[in-house]
């Protein structure tokens, strides 16, 4: 019988549960979604404040939650049914709890999740004017969040409201049944004495492309298709995608549970921003920067191609000049460039996807950033269906976006490293290379960047102006199945081994 440990440290063959008593414990305690994405188009984020409650009435509200909870188990299931006929696996639901709400919850100190970012929380670490990294003995910038006080009105994260305890996700292919199922909560959280903050609303955008799924590959609001690269950690996943995927191991994205409720109990550290995107100003930009490198024709798409790192449809820049309609690719690394050369470098150093992963051939102290991304796109486009692209005409300022969601085993190295060390640091991975021209937050106001179009050969000074703003987030756990079951009480562990 494997042990958890050895569970954590090699690719997961989850079809082994029916012959491994340690691989069915862990996979039925842990919550679905962390393993692999949901799938669904549709979903819910409640956030809930546990404010005036009494612990054992929390308590009692998570014990509920966790009947109601997918675990890993049941969602690989349902998706192996689904790929055999075609029925839809239904309803997902994951519970998350901040530092704050395990505090609420009266949790001892040692059964609390002990990641320090996690427990400060998103906004005080948002607002630090620097960060230092493991093992690197100097200062990057800052994570440069907008103050609460500019985050979005209205809804979970309005400035007037107080931060979330909990949230929970809800998805499915049907958006009418998302919406039954937040009215059923918000009953039960009524009589539980919860407060509801808000809900976004997750809903994917799709786009059919040749060869490519027929649902439609995931896009996100500026037209490019999103959630391609992901860190396999299942050998049924990654057996088809050998080359690049293999290497990740699931210590790198799962943590045993410190409240240890079965000797199998594991959990994720998860970070959620809700960012909003101006997709008029990024347009207008992609087209400005191809004026200014003088890219014409079916060249023209390169602009933001160089942006972003990909095509529209997927294809790396790296690997065409041009977007090569169909199943996007993501076997490849920067090996060929000259690390040092932003003129024969076949990738922009400072392209989104070049400054999340800047993908060193062999260097794992670099894959060991890589997050599990778990998003959805919100927010309503005017599309009448998945064959076509989004509408020139239909380009929103505001009001759409991406629901960045990721798993991870430590906040701080992974996505606050990507954000600070790598989006947010001008000079990475080169001097000058400037910020992410999508998610790049710096501190100091925007500025002319020298961009290089390899295949033309042609440059040009320009500044791509931050078009993503964050509206709202915070960093949460998502604790094993049997911690909600249980929640603060001590546990008699079952005879397992
Ligand atoms: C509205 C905000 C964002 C947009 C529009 C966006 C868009 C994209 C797109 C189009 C891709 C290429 C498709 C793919 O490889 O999956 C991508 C990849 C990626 N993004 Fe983002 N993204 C956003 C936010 C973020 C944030 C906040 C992070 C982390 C701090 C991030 C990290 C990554 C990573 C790690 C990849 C994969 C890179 C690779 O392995 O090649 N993204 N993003």
């Amino acid at each position: 019988m494997s042990t958890v440990q050895a569970i954590l440290d090699d690719a997961i063959e989850w079809k082994t549960w029916t012959s491994d008593a340690g691989m069915l414990a862990f996979l039925t305690d842990l919550q679905s979604n962390i393993l692999k994405g949901h799938g669904r188009d549709y979903t819910a984020n409640i956030f809930l404040s546990f404010e005036g409650m009494p612990q054992e009435k929390i308590s009692a509200l998570l014990q509920t939650l966790s009947y109601l909870t997918t675990s890993a188990l049941d969602q690989l299931r349902a998706a192996a049914a689904y790929s055999a006929t075609k029925v839809s696996g239904g309803r997902v639901l994951c519970v998350f709890l901040t530092a704050n709400g395990y505090q609420r919850l009266g949790v001892a100190q040692s059964d609390m999740p002990a990641d320090l970012a996690f427990r400060a929380g998103m906004q005080a670490r948002g607002a630090l004017p620097s960060l230092r990294f493991k093992n690197i003995p100097v200062d990057f910038p800052g994570i440069n969040d907008p103050a609460r006080s500019g985050w979005e009105r209205g809804g979970p994260w309005d400035p007037g409201k107080g931060n979330p305890d909990a949230m929970v996700l809800i998805a499915d292919d049907d958006a009418g049944l998302v919406s039954a199922g937040v009215n059923s909560l918000k009953d039960a959280f009524m009589d539980a004495g919860v407060t509801v903050l808000g809900v976004d609303r997750g809903e994917a955008q799709r786009r059919r492309q040749l060869n490519g799924s027929p649902k439609g590959e995931g896009l996100e609001h500026f037209g490019y298709v999103d959630g391609v690269s992901q860190p396999l950690f299942l050998v049924e996943d990654f057996r088809a995608n050998p080359a690049w995927s293999e290497a990740f191991v699931p210590s790198q994205f799962i943590v045993p549970d410190p409240a240890k409720c079965t000797p199998f109990s594991c959990g994720s550290y998860f970070v959620y921003r809700k960012l909003e995107q101006n997709v008029q100003l990024f347009k207008k930009q992609e087209e400005e920067l191809a004026a200014a490198l003088k890219l014409t024709g079916n060249d023209e798409e390169r602009a933001g191609a160089l942006v972003v790192g990909r095509f529209e449809d997927g294809t790396p820049v790296a690997l065409h000049p041009e977007g090569q309609a169909g199943v996007p690719t993501n076997d490849f690394n920067y090996a060929g460039d000259n690390q040092s050369d932003p003129l024969t470098a076949t990738c922009p150093f400072k392209a989104h996807i070049r400054k999340t992963n800047p993908r060193t051939a062999g260097d794992d102290n670099e894959r060991a950033h890589i997050m599990a991304r778990r998003g959805i796109t919100y927010g309503k486009r005017n599309r009448e269906s998945v064959d076509e692209d989004f509408s020139d005409h239909d380009q929103p300022t505001g009001k759409v976006g991406l629901l960045f969601m990721a798993y991870m085993s430590d906040i701080a190295e992974q996505f606050e490293f990507t954000q600070s060390a790598w989006a947010n640091n001008t000079n990475f991975k080169i001097q000058n290379t400037g910020v992410d021209p999508v998610i790049g937050q710096q501190p100091n106001g925007p500025a002319d960047i020298a961009w290089t179009d390899a295949i033309t050969a042609s440059s040009a000074m320009f500044d791509f102006k931050a078009a993503v703003k964050l509206m709202g987030g915070a960093y949460f756990f998502a604790p094993s199945i049997s911690f909600l079951q249980k929640g603060q009480r001590p546990i008699a562990v079952a005879a397992l081994q």
